[in-house]
């Protein structure tokens, strides 16, 4: 007796409002409907915009939702039309689409697509399936989705543009970082601030995102990498990721800027926001070199009213990027991360410091609040 076309009972975990611990549920989820899966979540980690979405100052929330974009899985059924996968592919879900047909797909300068709610329709959209209906049930109210793709599900539904195909023999307990965290970072590295060999960085952060990021630069061949964090037991994984120095602004007497600026005549040629927040944005484009320093913000903070910036900081040769999923066009790129892991090009597992069964959620996030863990994989 197969699922197909029925309706699974499974656990997820929902937030019925902001400020408020995640709660495992009994849910209903909906066949997939049109150019729509199916997907039996296997692993799934916690990533920091997870918290944010449940952070009563986070202001773009629907609720209540099943939060959770860092995952992979199992094709379970298709809908009709679902051309690029079939039931039993491994997959992971993107919550960056690549619908390959809207003017940002087509041109080579960017991986936003237009199916991204931020791009132009209200978030709301991207909280509910193309028919603007949702696929999960809960208590016989219906539940948002989260950023098309929601993984505290054990089967989640998305859309055809939302996934990517991976080889049949990933580690899907190691992939699934491949889904966020991973990718932002090492991205931003490589393909956003397009670091040099022989070049001079700076990383604000080293959670998940921030240590990728280290990785990024290492593998461009940055000669220095100088690692930033307010909490210094991150040091030891950034050093061995390839951090040639480690910074604790509050163990200075001076700001981290002027610090970064002696330790590397006038400024680094890469700086690179992982944390998130007006304080260390205005650090990472302020220890940019005069001439070509290049700043990339990353990190966003819940609440956040941005920057004040001189002219004179950009006029004297400064440029600042944004990077969204580390500027990989996603179902393009996903699967070729994935074989470059199989090819130990770069360690994942170096970002898992805990594993737990998916009832612990909530323990995951305590993990991550108090700062204890890079990623906590969960497992259904
Ligand atoms: N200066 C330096 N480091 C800081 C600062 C600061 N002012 N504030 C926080 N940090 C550090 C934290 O100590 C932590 O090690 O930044 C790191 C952030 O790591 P995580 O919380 O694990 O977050 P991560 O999943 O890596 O995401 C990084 O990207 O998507 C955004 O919102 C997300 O802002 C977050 C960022
Ligand atoms: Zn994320």
């Amino acid at each position: 007796m197969g699922t197909k076309g029925k309706i699974i009972k499974c656990k997820a975990a929902v937030a019925w409002e902001a400020g408020k611990p995640l709660c495992i549920e009994e849910v209903e989820v909906a066949p997939p409907k049109a150019h729509e899966i199916r997907i039996r979540i296997i692993a799934t980690a916690l990533c920091h915009t997870d918290a944010h979405v449940i952070n009563p100052k986070f202001k773009e929330a629907f609720f209540p939702v099943i939060p959770g974009h860092e995952g992979a899985g199992i094709v379970e059924s298709i809908g009709p039309g679902v051309t690029n996968v079939k039931p039993g592919d491994k997959v992971i879900p993107l919550y960056t689409p690549q619908c390959r047909k809207c003017k940002f797909c087509l041109s080579p300068l960017t991986n936003i697509c237009e199916k991204l709610s931020q791009v132009k329709h209200p978030i709301a959209d991207q909280e509910l399936m193309e028919d603007k209906t949702s696929r999960f049930t809960c208590k016989g109210k219906p539940i948002y989705h989260f950023m098309g793709i929601s993984t505290f599900s054990q089967y989640t539904v998305v859309s055809d543009i939302n996934l990517a195909k991976i080889d049949d023999d990933a580690n899907l307990e190691r992939v699934c970082l491949i889904g966020c965290g991973f990718s932002t970072g090492y991205g931003a590295a490589i393909n956003t601030a397009k670091v040099t060999p022989g070049s001079t960085c700076a990383i604000f952060g080293l959670g998940g995102v921030g240590l990728s990021a280290v990785m990024g630069c290492k593998i461009a061949g940055a000669s220095r990498i100088i690692a930033i964090d307010i909490n210094s037991e991150k040091f030891t994984k950034a050093k061995a990721l390839g951090a040639t120095d480690c910074l604790n602004p509050r163990d200075l007497d001076k700001p981290i800027q002027e610090v970064i600026i002696e330790l590397t005549n006038g400024g680094v040629d890469f700086a690179l926001d992982c944390a998130g927040g007006p304080e260390t944005m205005k650090a990472t484009l302020d220890c940019t070199t005069v001439g070509w320093g290049s700043c990339t913000f990353i990190g966003v903070a819940p609440g956040d009213n941005g920057l004040n910036i001189s002219p004179e900081t950009l006029i004297m040769g400064r440029t600042i990027n944004g990077s969204y999923f580390g500027g990989w066009k996603s179902i393009d790129s996903v699967p070729k991360l994935v074989t470059d892991y199989k090819n130990k090009k770069f360690d994942l597992d170096a970002l898992v410091t805990h594993t737990l069964p998916f009832d612990k959620i909530n323990e995951a996030f305590d993990l991550m609040n108090q700062g204890k863990s890079i990623r906590t994989i969960l497992i259904f």
